[in-house]
């Protein structure tokens, strides 16, 4: 999981636009994108445009943000998309584990109640989108057995801050951004699941996004959410591991299932041990999609 673009649930072309747009997954957004009086109609248009995809094998992966558990919104949300059945729902604002094991009971409910397989829908999550979240980064691990990654969101923390800017002059995330983003990375890190960084809004800045995504993958993000077609390739190309880390991992793991009964081995003259192999797994798993 790469790249996941959001895509307005209420705008039927975009919604045909993602499914080209070489994203690995898309977001289809009842939450932020979604005005107030639209949000009955995006459910409709989400449930059915859901529903005519499930059944199609080459797609992206499809999730759907629902509005927070506190908006009042989340029910009606779950009982017009789950008939549809989503790869995955997206959990915006979420504050610690116990907001996972809430949705996970609201999905357990809904699977049984529209004849889907127990477990079979995954939960993609804000962990870090709010003061009081950035305290329970470490509540995520263990909450639920249905968590596929965790991201985090900058614009309520900017609003929470009473901040003028989430972003420097020169256009780089803030101290306290930058610690939220390290929380959800670290939250991610214990919970065994892939972080997949924030999204870059200034959509025709294609330098700036790179620049971001580098730094992302450098610090161990597995990806990048899009709010637009064009950052796709940029995102889909900054974490695809490169041929050399793919050989290199390759390498590893071979020298590793020659010696099963060794904790070290030997590859070009440098020794790697079991957290080599961990990481060198990693990016097999990544080179993978
Ligand atoms: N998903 C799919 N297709 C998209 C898209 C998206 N997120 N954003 C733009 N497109 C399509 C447009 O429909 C357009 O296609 P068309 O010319 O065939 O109609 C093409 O890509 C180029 O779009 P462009 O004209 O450059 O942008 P725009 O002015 O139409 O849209 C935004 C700009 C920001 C409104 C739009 O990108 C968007 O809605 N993004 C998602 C916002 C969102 O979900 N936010 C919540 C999460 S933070
Ligand atoms: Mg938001």
């Amino acid at each position: 999981m790469r790249s996941l673009l959001f895509v307005p649930a209420d705008s039927a072309r975009k919604l045909e636009k993602a499914l080209t747009s070489g994203a690995d997954a898309a977001i289809v957004d009842l939450e932020d994108a979604v005005a107030q009086d639209q949000k009955a109609a995006a459910r409709k248009s989400a449930a059915a445009f859901l529903k005519e995809m499930a059944s199609v094998k080459s797609r992206p992966r499809l999730f759907v943000r629902v509005n927070g558990l506190a908006s009042g919104l989340t029910d009606a949300d779950l009982d017009a998309v789950m008939p549809s059945k989503p790869d995955a729902v997206v959990l915006p604002k979420a504050e610690g584990g116990a907001s996972i094991i809430h949705l996970d009971a609201k999905l357990t409910a809904r699977e049984a109640m529209f004849g889907l397989q127990d477990g079979s829908t995954g939960i993609f999550a804000f962990a870090i989108e709010s003061a009081k979240a950035m305290f329970l980064a470490g509540s995520y691990a263990g909450a639920s057995r249905r968590l596929i990654g965790l991201t985090w969101g900058s614009e309520d923390l900017t609003f929470e801050f009473g901040a003028e800017s989430s972003r420097g002059a020169d256009g780089s995330f803030l101290d306290p951004y930058r610690l939220a983003r390290t929380l959800c990375l670290t939250a991610s890190a214990a919970a065994r699941v892939p972080a997949i960084d924030t999204v870059f809004a200034d959509f025709r800045n294609a330098e700036g996004l790179r620049r971001e995504a580098e730094d992302a993958a450098r610090l161990g993000f597995a990806g990048k959410m899009a709010i637009h077609p064009a950052q796709i390739p940029i995102i889909n190309e900054v974490f695809t591991p490169t041929e050399k880390q793919l050989a290199w991992a390759r390498a590893v793991a071979a020298a590793f299932a020659a010696a099963p009964d060794k904790g070290a081995v030997t590859v070009d003259g440098v020794m790697y041990d079991r957290p080599h192999l961990l990481h060198a797994e990693q990016l097999l798993a990544r080179g993978k999609v």
